[in-house]
């Protein structure tokens, strides 16, 4: 379909010439147009300018966005997505006082997701996941990673990516997958993580690259999780299968897990609830996008990410969801933009900015998502009428969505 958008009261992060990724003051600009229109055709965006110069174009559906905003669609660049049941018990017992930790410690936690998703059938699963999916796409998210570690067995885990892939072929969502086989120890290997470790490495990883299920790596680097030793291990492993890492590092603890995955190369560091100065000065400098999870620091009640002082400190910073059944049961990006400007500071065009080109970045997607240029995959957000950008943290829980477009098809 081709499609021109006109009348646009502010077309959003308009790039002629798109960043890889934006840091520090860098941030805090936002390009825009005013009374813009976009030309999409092929998927793609093929043109875009201000009305008062709008060439005459036929055989395009013309479709009029007066009073409304229109910016990239949405980029999370981590979630957990595919995953079985729920794990609202657990919630509600933390309610009544129970720690996260405490929780996991019982074998609840990864662990609970675990059992549940190893009994259910890959169909079921498909299907659970796809409502999610969906869901996301309409609140416009136009490109998602999406994680395994719900499975702890090379075949659960197989499975969980398989899904993946599969809810990849049957969208027009753009999905990158994490193989996160080290995300917790299971039972079974209580009292010999390194068996684990070597399942991890010997034969989860040979085979997940074999089948091509990954595009990176994860692993839960924490205490009581896996050690700073156990994610060299296997990012070194990884390395050799042409998997880069992804990790999970900070939630609870500062161990190192931000230097060994700089180390390594890592594209991202995610969490980073807890940061020294150490953790500031490695990331300086480096490839590696730090990402801030709002909606895990809402929903555990543990501390926001510093996405303030990182961006004063000259970093870059990314947001996603951690869209998964325990720390963050909400694939919401609309609540984790507002969440970013109310908890962590950040202003409207710095969350907007993390939010698409610098979590298109951190997905390997920078080239293709995260911004308006010519060439780009058309994957839009056109909101309802509303006075200015800022009204979209501001407006935070209300639904200002109006369509999405995704690889150039409008989302029914
Ligand atoms: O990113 N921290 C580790 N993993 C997930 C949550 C896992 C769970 O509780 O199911 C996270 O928060
Ligand atoms: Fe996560």
């Amino acid at each position: 379909m081709k499609l021109l958008l006109t009348h646009i009261q502010e077309l959003l992060q308009v790039r002629e010439l798109a960043p890889i990724f934006l840091k520090g003051e860098a941030m805090s600009e936002l390009p825009t147009i005013k009374d813009a229109w976009v030309l999409v055709n092929h998927g793609v965006i093929e043109d875009y300018g201000s009305m008062d110069a709008m060439p005459k174009v036929k055989g395009f559906k013309p479709i009029d966005c007066s009073g409304k905003i229109v910016m990239p669609a949405w980029c999370d660049s981590h979630s957990h997505l595919v995953y079985a049941g729920n794990r609202e018990g657990e919630f509600v017992d933390r309610l009544k006082g129970l720690s996260y930790q405490e929780i996991a410690s019982k074998g609840g936690g990864i662990l609970n997701s675990a059992k549940k998703l190893q009994e259910t059938s890959e169909d079921d699963l498909y299907h659970q996941s796809e409502a999610r999916l969906k869901e996301v796409m309409k609140m416009g998210t136009g490109a998602i990673e999406i994680k395994s570690g719900y499975g702890l067995t090379t075949e659960a885990e197989m499975k969980m990516l398989r899904v993946a892939k599969r809810l990849a072929e049957h969208y027009p969502i753009t999905i990158k997958t994490n193989f996160l086989g080290a995300h917790a120890v299971p039972k079974e290997f209580k009292e010999n993580k390194d068996g684990y470790m070597d399942l991890l490495c010997n034969e989860m990883l040979p085979q997940i690259a074999e089948e091509k299920l990954a595009d990176f790596v994860d692993i839960f680097c924490e205490e009581g999780y896996f050690t700073v030793e156990d994610t060299d291990r296997l990012l070194s492993e990884a390395t050799k299968y042409g998997l880069r890492p992804k990790i999970h590092v900070n939630q609870f603890n500062s161990i190192g897990g931000v230097e060994v995955g700089v180390k390594h190369n890592a594209l991202s560091v995610d969490h980073l609830e807890v940061m020294n100065d150490a953790d500031y000065e490695v990331l300086q400098d480096s490839q590696t996008m730090p990402t801030a999870l709002p909606g895990c620091s809402f929903f555990l009640g543990i501390p926001y990410t510093p996405g303030r002082e990182m961006i004063d400190k000259g970093l870059p910073l990314a947001l996603a969801t951690d869209y998964n059944p325990g720390s963050a049961p909400s694939g919401n990006m609309n609540f984790v933009v507002s969440a970013a400007c109310v908890k962590m500071k950040l202003t409207p065009e710095e969350a907007i900015n993390a939010a698409t080109i610098n979590s298109a970045y951190a997905m390997g997607l920078e080239k293709t998502h995260g911004t308006i240029t010519k060439g780009k995959v058309a994957n839009l957000i056109i909101t309802k009428p509303i006075p200015s950008y800022g009204y979209l943290p501001y407006s935070f829980g209300s639904n200002l969505i109006d369509q999405v477009v995704l690889n150039g098809q409008i989302l029914e």
